[in-house]
């Protein structure tokens, strides 16, 4: 059995710390909160835990838009409770994984300010400056990923900058040494301080091609259409270039002991695009996030189509992975529909790759209702009739069925209202129900940890069912698990005979009790899931 490696065969669980446990009554998740709830964490059997953003920031796009890239912004806490947390989670034999944003900071930044502050200040060019044209207009046709375009005017020096995402959000000039330099200083100081690894935010926009051309129109059948963009970002995106970078970050994540992550929010559509990102010798990215599953529709064929395509560009020793839920899309369990939110849970914990969780799936957290005047995602203000807020799936963690959920005092409003269903739907509940969603993922993540097969093992679809239900087989020596989820709403009776002769049922979603399964004749229930030993 080979080594278990907590980056490579481990659990990742994603904390959006605005919404996770407030412990000062200000309405706001904070790092004192994560402190207070790592022993849920620790029981729930994750490996490692990723902190959205946690720096100085106006919070003009709730963090991602850094002032400051080596200060703790003080309504989280202050750097000595982030080095207790650091501390408190390892005495738990949790890693933590920070985010870093490196293709853009905030307009706040000091940075910027001395960038912005005249045409030939040193800092000018860490920041990506460009002429109007001749009739005034932005230099090229490139749009911000949250809609408009990507250009902003200074009045003050008379050129505009880039803005990959809001104006407040000014890119970085990746193709600067010094800036390149100063950011790696950056990584170097929280890799100093014992961070086990990072996420690297939309790093596919860090470099741009070094002639700013026009980007071309998409396609109407384009993926990128759901998402109200009109520009295929072919020159503003995934350039060659951004490899050396990503090589260098390596590098000095490789020169640090223990295994120190490098993962990407590589956010692509092209399988290719997202499999080079391991690097051609495995030296890039440990991990390049892989989001396509969050853009499927409820579909078995879907999904199975997607794992083929997958497992088969990923290059030969790298790690797959797999996202249903983030901090970006709405809840699995909202968009698959509850009845299948198990299922979802399922499939992530046991197909093979390393799973990264988002606060709250494991309890079947649904979005919550934003009211209008209770929008706070800039994505969502710009415009509400396109539906791409983000606050839906940003609600507090359900905790309890007190006030607030347990996330605050009760009385304090918090940043985002709590989901309607809390009364029901909290942490505290299902610990006491031994068949409630928790102690589901409990247990599926105990099971994991336990089974080379699953948290290591070969993988291989199992032919012969019907198309509704996707099955296949993990394996390690002796130990082989075949895994069946049903995505339809009707019910199945199936002969597994050819998978094995025997078999026993070690869990299912809807914790049925295990013990020996008929395989000539087995019953696979609507929109459930099994693991079984055969
Ligand atoms: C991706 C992050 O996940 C998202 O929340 C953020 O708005 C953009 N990058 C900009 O940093
Ligand atoms: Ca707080």
């Amino acid at each position: 059995m080979s080594e278990y490696l907590w980056w490579k065969n481990g659990v990742v669980y994603q904390i959006y710390p605005r919404s996770f446990q407030d412990s000062n009554d200000d309405g706001i998740g904070d790092l004192q909160g994560i402190i207070q709830r790592l022993d849920y964490l620790k029981d729930l059997g994750i490996d490692a835990i990723w902190i959205s953003p946690i720096f100085a920031s106006p919070m003009v796009d709730f963090g991602y838009d850094v002032a400051d890239y080596t200060a703790i912004h003080p309504m989280f806490g202050d750097m000595e409770t982030f080095d207790r947390l650091l501390d408190e989670a390892h005495t738990r034999e949790l890693k933590v994984i920070l985010d870093y944003v490196p293709n853009h900071s905030s307009d706040q930044h000091a940075w910027f300010k001395e960038s912005r502050s005249s045409r030939d200040n040193p800092k000018r060019d860490w920041y990506i400056w460009k002429n109007a044209k001749p009739d005034g207009s932005p230099p090229n046709n490139w749009e911000s990923i949250f809609g408009g375009p990507a250009w902003t005017w200074d009045e003050a020096t008379g050129q505009y900058y880039l803005h990959s995402f809001l104006k407040e959000q000014p890119d970085l000039n990746w193709r600067n040494p010094e800036l390149v330099a100063a950011m790696e200083n950056v990584l170097r100081f929280w890799l100093d301080k014992g961070v086990d690894g990072f996420r690297m935010d939309a790093v596919m926009c860090s470099v741009k091609h070094a002639d700013f051309p026009d980007n071309p129109p998409v396609a109407d059948d384009s993926p990128l259409k759901p998402f109200g963009f009109n520009l295929e970002p072919k020159y503003s995106q995934s350039q060659p270039e951004l490899h050396n970078i990503l090589h260098s970050w390596r590098k000095l994540f490789d020169s640090y002991p223990g295994d120190r992550v490098m993962i990407g929010e590589t956010w692509v559509f092209d399988m290719d695009v997202l499999a080079s990102y391991y690097g051609k010798n495995l030296d890039e990215f440990h991990l390049p996030y892989n989001f396509m599953a969050t853009m499927l529709p409820w579909d078995a064929n879907a999904l199975r189509d997607l794992i083929q395509r997958y497992y088969a560009a990923i290059p030969a020793g790298g790690t797959p992975n797999f996202v249903f839920g983030n901090h970006d899309v709405h809840r699995p369990a909202t968009r698959h529909g509850y009845r299948n939110h198990r299922s979802i849970g399922l499939l992530l914990l046991t197909l093979w790759g390393v799973p990264t969780m988002y606060y709250g799936d494991e309890l079947g957290m649904e979005d919550g209702e934003i009211p209008v005047e209770f929008i706070q995602d800039p994505w969502g203000k710009d415009d509400p009739d396109l539906n791409l807020g983000r606050d839906p799936e940003r609600t507090p963690m359900q905790w309890d069925d007190s006030a607030n959920a347990g996330f605050t005092a009760g009385g304090v409003t918090p940043w985002l209202p709590v989901a309607s269903n809390y009364k029901t739907l909290n942490a505290a509940a299902q610990i006491r129900d031994e068949r409630s969603t928790l102690n589901f993922y409990r247990k599926l993540l105990q099971l994991r940890k336990t089974s080379p097969a699953l948290h290591g093992g070969s993988f291989e679809f199992v032919d012969g069912l019907p198309d509704d239900i996707i099955a296949y087989l993990r394996e390690n020596g002796d130990e082989k698990l075949l895994c069946l989820v049903n995505f339809s709403n009707q019910e199945y009776a199936v002969n597994i005979s050819h998978v094995a002769a025997a078999g026993s049922l070690l869990i299912s979603t809807d914790l049925s009790d295990p013990g020996e399964v008929d395989m000539n004749l087995f019953t696979v229930v609507a929109n459930q899931g099994y693991v079984i030993k055969v």
